[in-house]
């Protein structure tokens, strides 16, 4: 909720065999977390990485790691991860089943091994229903693309998720981060969602996907941060 903007570049799109190489990059170039998708081939239809590749990460960098599961079976999978250290740990809502407790019970898991937890959620997914959460929660990702492949396009209005996170936010008294992920260059959904209240930017191929990876970065941080300062009307609200 306004804070200083921070770049979470995606190593989806970065060169896999090269990661040591391509994550010094960011981490010199003021990167603020590394955001590591993991996809199981079946939450979605992309399969990534998964814990050896956290683990090897944890010893290549210094830079906190801000992990987004994209998996069917969360609760089973989350120890496995969190014995990791990562920084930041995302469960999607889709993938829990509130009826069962299942949101509890994956905030609880990650908060007892000393993580920080936050819920993802999809496009078409009501945003209303963090609500309950949201005092428990310490960052919220309102998803701008459905979860799968980097280099798509923003989905326009995911800006009002964020205003919407914000308003709930502040009527609990809380103020979790808001991260938004999907779509996001030095663009105007950058602005817009940075306008909205949005605190940290996940960029695939936004960052890595650019030549010069620290330019990338703080061209985006500049954006921004004139968003958050001037405000922004996006051209399709
Ligand atoms: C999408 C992933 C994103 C993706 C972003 O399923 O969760 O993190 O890598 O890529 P860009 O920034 O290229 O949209
Ligand atoms: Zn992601």
């Amino acid at each position: 909720m306004f804070t200083e903007p921070k770049i979470a570049p995606s190593i989806l799109s970065a060169d896999f065999m090269n990661m040591a190489r391509d994550v010094a990059e960011i981490e010199e170039g003021g990167a603020a977390f590394v955001h590591v998708d993991v996809m199981d081939g079946h939450f979605v239809p992309n399969l990534t990485l998964g814990v050896p590749f956290v683990a090897g990460l944890k010893k290549v960098t210094k830079l906190p790691l801000d992990v987004h599961l994209m998996i069917s079976n969360p609760l089973e999978q989350l120890p496995w991860y969190l014995k990791h250290a990562p920084e930041i740990v995302t469960v999607h809502a889709e993938a829990l089943n509130e009826d069962a407790g299942e949101f509890d019970a994956a905030i609880d898991l990650i908060h007892e091994a000393g993580c920080k937890a936050a819920i993802a959620m999809k496009p078409d997914y009501d945003v209303e229903r963090i609500k309950p959460y949201i005092e428990k929660l310490d960052m919220v990702l309102p998803m701008s693309v459905f979860p799968g492949f980097s280099g798509q396009k923003y989905v326009e209005g995911t800006e009002a998720k964020v205003a919407r996170i914000v308003e709930m936010s502040r009527e609990a008294g809380v103020a979790p981060l808001i991260e938004v992920d999907g779509g996001l260059k030095a663009n105007d959904p950058t602005r817009a969602v940075c306008a909205a209240g949005c605190d940290v930017l996940v960029a695939g191929s936004g960052v890595f996907g650019q030549a010069d990876r620290a330019a990338a970065i703080a061209g985006m941080k500049a954006v921004a941060a004139d968003a958050q300062t001037n405000g922004f009307i996006a051209p399709w609200a």
